[in-house]
């Protein structure tokens, strides 16, 4: 698949953007990246030797779609609203539920974004997609198990067959310190304008689950209920953010996108929402792809220079917080969304004998009711080299058994750990023998 590559390019202007992101930083301390590892930000040569990103072609589902439609497998139908969006969402397992919105000018087609027009963004567990209402641009990135975030686009154009186009340009906001320095994903929050303009000095570095509600969703519309916990999503403009100081969440609480009519035709887009829940767990699943991403990049470079990865101590630590939630932000009220998206989330859920999953959605205290993220179930953990799993799965059974009980553990109650053990025995494929053959856990 043709890759366009402008690497030398990019590498001023990500450094451009590293000294403005210093002078920023150290303007406004509340700007400082969430703590992952010592140097979880730093840039990895991505494009050396060891792990010849550009050069290397992806297995992830956009490359097995395009795949599929170069035989003739797949005819995509031709919408005349939205060209090939539809039929390529269904192709790729993407649900049209998982829609939110985006309206600060904050990605590569920002001069089309606005609040009059926003970004739709669509995703299921392993592919992102991006559409912009009157662009004949569609934006997709994939989580590939062994290269992390690849990007393409698609002339979405009725005279044009549909084709993927691998563009590593992509990677010149894709793969930065937001990204954990590696080929990656991301979402922010700002204040901006009327008109979608972001208002630097109030960003966000990335959304994650730990996140405060408070710094979220500033550029993004926000449907769904959350009580009276406050969230920047649906202002824009000066006023609107004064407005919110005395009247907190005038704008909140959102049944649907018909609240912003004003704005823009909800007709236009194919969900009407842009779902609270939807969002939640696209913030929770985008940084732990890239933590995904920087191990396996991490463990193949302590590989090949050392026959080992026995030094991969706090990245793996730091990924394990991620993974169990550890560090999660608390909610305060419920979160209601659309049924539809939970519907679709849950759908293929691996259950335990209990049935229950990591996929199973909480939205009362915490975003999933047993603190294990559902990616492990996914490709491109199970693509991990072997050595770091082995150790990955030790230290997991250390914490889950209770063995460890270092204070980083102590949100993880006996029975939340406990359910996770069951739930992983019950469901992940590859676990080492000992974890089935060491009897109940439980009381351990
Ligand atoms: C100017 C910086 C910038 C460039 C260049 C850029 N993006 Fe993004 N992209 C973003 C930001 C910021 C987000 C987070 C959502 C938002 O603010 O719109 C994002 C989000 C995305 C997402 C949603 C999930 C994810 O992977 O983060 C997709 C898909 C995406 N971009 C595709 C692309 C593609 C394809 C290209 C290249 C053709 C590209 N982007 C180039 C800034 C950029």
């Amino acid at each position: 698949m043709p890759a366009t590559r402008h690497s030398s390019a990019c590498s001023i202007r990500r450094s451009a953007a590293t000294v403005l992101a210093v002078a920023v930083l150290a303007l406004m301390p509340c700007m400082a990246p969430a703590q992952d590892f010592q140097g979880a930000t730093h840039l990895l040569p991505f494009e050396e030797e060891n792990l010849q990103y550009g050069k290397t072609a992806s297995t992830g589902p956009i490359a097995r779609l395009q795949g599929r439609l170069d035989r003739g497998d797949t005819p995509l139908a031709w919408d005349e609203q939205r060209g090939y969006l539809p039929a390529l969402l269904k192709a790729l397992s993407v649900s049209t539920n998982s829609q939110v919105l985006v309206f600060s000018k904050t990605s590569f087609q920002r001069d089309r974004i606005s609040p009059q027009n926003p970004r739709a963004l669509f995703f299921n567990d392993e592919v992102y997609v991006g559409y912009v209402p009157g662009s004949t641009v569609l934006e997709f990135s994939e989580a590939d198990p062994r290269l992390g975030g690849v990007f393409y686009t698609l002339d979405n154009r009725k005279d044009a067959p549909p084709r993927f186009i691998r563009t590593d340009a992509c990677l010149e906001c894709h793969a930065s310190a937001k990204t954990m320095g590696v080929p990656g994903h991301l979402a922010r929050s700002f204040q901006t304008d009327e008109r979608g303009v972001t208002d630097l000095l109030t960003g966000t570095e990335i959304i994650t689950h730990r996140t405060p509600l408070t710094d979220r969703w500033g550029g993004w519309f926000v449907t769904g209920r959350h009580g009276d916990q406050v969230h920047r999503g649906n202002l824009m403009g000066a006023a609107s953010f004064e407005r919110q100081r005395t009247e907190p969440n005038f704008a909140g609480n959102q049944p649907d996108l018909g609240a912003f009519r004003n704005h823009f035709d909800a007709g236009r887009y194919l969900a009407p929402t842009s779902d609270i829940t939807a969002l939640m767990v696209l913030e929770h699943q985008l940084h732990m792809h890239n933590f995904l991403t920087r191990l396996q990049y991490e463990a193949t470079l302590q590989l090949k220079a050392y026959g080992h990865c026995n030094y991969i101590k706090s990245p793996l630590e730091a990924f394990l917080r991620y993974l169990l939630f550890t560090e999660e932000t608390p909610l305060t009220a419920a979160i209601q969304g659309t049924p539809a998206f939970e519907r679709d989330f849950a759908a293929g859920a691996l259950r335990d004998p209990a049935g229950r999953s990591l996929r199973d959605l909480d939205l009362k205290t915490r975003l999933f009711k047993y603190p294990c993220s559902y990616l492990i179930h996914s490709d491109a953990f199970a693509a991990l080299p072997p050595e770091l799993k082995t150790r990955i799965y030790a230290r997991l059974w250390d914490i889950l058994t209770g063995r460890d009980q270092s204070p980083e553990w102590s949100r993880l109650s006996t029975a939340d750990r406990q359910a996770v053990l069951d739930i992983l025995r019950a469901t992940q494929k590859d676990l080492p023998e000992s974890w089935r053959s060491a009897g109940p856990a439980r009381g351990a």
